[in-house]
């Protein structure tokens, strides 16, 4: 094994990948070539381990320890891609965990009773096609390979022409039900994304439920003009009705205990002296049940309509994707209480729900999932201080090592 095998070598040799110096943040975005670096290094810890090494048809990365054929496999891992100016915690710190719990029940001389295996699902994020959990999706069957085709980032260049670039041949992606019906278990640790376990004083904590989430395209069409010449009564500036709608936002999630957020604008033509012909932005919003959620969208949307008509402005709503209500299941989840119960000396485990999506919660639909939590002592997330501290990270090795242990290897 190379010298970088600990966590904290596989933390460092993983850092630089996809930084950005001048914000220090991350990316890491799919099927580039920063993605294609963490790739390789996946690919390379798998070697090191003497893992077999696997691409499954939606681009996801498996290194198994076992049969990768064999039936009843536990899982573990997360994702290694980031949002834009992401930290480093968000994603890798499960893949990372994942191998190093591997190396510890390896120490502890434990020997799994069923295949193993360590993941890295492709494009989670969705930062560069708009859609999260691409991979475990497709794998899921909740994205056709249709849709998948149809998704296209920025620059205008698809999924499966990104995919080829990077080497993976999009041909196959779909649906992958032998794959998952071999899957006893899926357990992804990943850095909490608020401060729950901060507050409770914890550093490790086990996942209640995912609230559901979606992200809807507002696009305001007004008539693009001069700045300098235009009278004020003559414009049609989308841009109004646009502001509007983000203090509506605000607004509404703060009434229904909700959140909502426009993190992304583009704005045609974007010239400083000209009015924008369009506004689009990015709505992101999620609360704790469906129908809160529903009420929020509802009443922004009626907002953003609202503030549209009074300018003169046309306004399209699209839902680009969306994801219900995941409750991890309770067999599973009493299963990890009871393991992290033993190390912590009988206190009970902090059980959160959290307002971030994971391949877990995808995967939930057709494999028992649970996700495991590590403290994050500010809960920024998505952003370049994202951080945990090398203790709770180990903590949360040794947390899964013994999942493992006891679902593998009994
Ligand atoms: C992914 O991290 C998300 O919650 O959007
Ligand atoms: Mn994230
Ligand atoms: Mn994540």
């Amino acid at each position: 094994m190379s010298p970088a095998t600990g966590f904290t070598g596989m933390w460092r040799d993983l850092l630089p990948l996809g930084r950005d110096t001048r914000s220090g943040g991350y990316r890491r975005f799919a099927w580039t070539p920063a993605d294609t670096e963490t790739r390789d290094w996946f690919r390379q810890q798998a070697a090191d381990r003497e893992l077999t090494y696997e691409e499954d048809r939606n681009g996801n990365q498996w290194a198994w320890l076992g049969d990768p054929r064999g039936e009843g496999a536990v899982v573990t891992g997360s994702h290694l891609d980031s949002v834009p100016d992401g930290g480093a915690f968000d994603g890798p710190l499960g893949v990372v965990s994942a191998f190093a719990a591997l190396d510890e029940l390896r120490e502890r001389g434990a020997r799994p009773a069923r295949p193993l295996a360590v993941t890295n699902f492709a494009d989670e994020e969705g930062a560069r096609f708009g859609l999260a959990c691409v991979g475990s999706r497709l794998s899921a069957g909740a994205l056709t390979k249709e849709a998948a085709y149809a998704l296209r980032d920025a620059e205008g260049i698809s999924l499966p022409r990104a995919m080829e670039a990077a080497g993976h041949d999009p041909e196959t992606i779909g649906a992958d039900p032998e794959r998952l019906a071999r899957i006893s278990a899926y357990v992804e640790l990943h850095v909490e994304q608020g401060r729950a376990l901060d507050l409770t004083g914890d550093p490790v904590g086990i996942a209640s439920a995912i609230w559901p989430h979606g992200r809807w395209r507002f696009d305001f069409r007004g008539e693009g003009n001069h700045a300098g010449t235009t009278r004020l009564a003559d414009r049609h500036d989308p841009m109004l009705p646009y502001a509007e709608t983000v203090l509506a936002a605000r607004r509404e999630a703060a009434l229904a205990q909700a959140v909502a957020t426009f993190g992304k604008i583009a704005v045609v033509p974007g010239g400083v002296n000209a009015i924008p012909s369009l506004v689009r932005g990015w709505l992101d919003s999620r609360a704790a049940d469906q129908t809160t959620l529903d009420s929020v969208v509802t009443a922004i949307e009626g907002a953003a309509r609202e503030a549209a008509a009074r300018e003169g402005v046309d306004l399209d709503v699209v839902r680009e994707s969306f994801t219900p209500v995941v409750e991890f299941g309770h067999a599973l989840r009493t299963e990890l209480g009871k393991v992290l119960g033993r190390q912590s000396e009988g206190r009970a485990v902090p059980v959160l729900p959290t307002g971030a999506g994971h391949d877990a919660g995808i995967l939930s639909a057709a494999v028992p999932t649970a996700m495991l939590f590590v403290r994050n002592p500010t809960g920024v997330s998505h952003a370049p201080a994202e951080h945990a501290d090398e203790a709770d990270c180990l903590a949360g090795v040794t947390a899964l090592a013994d999942v493992l242990e006891e679902l593998a290897c009994r």
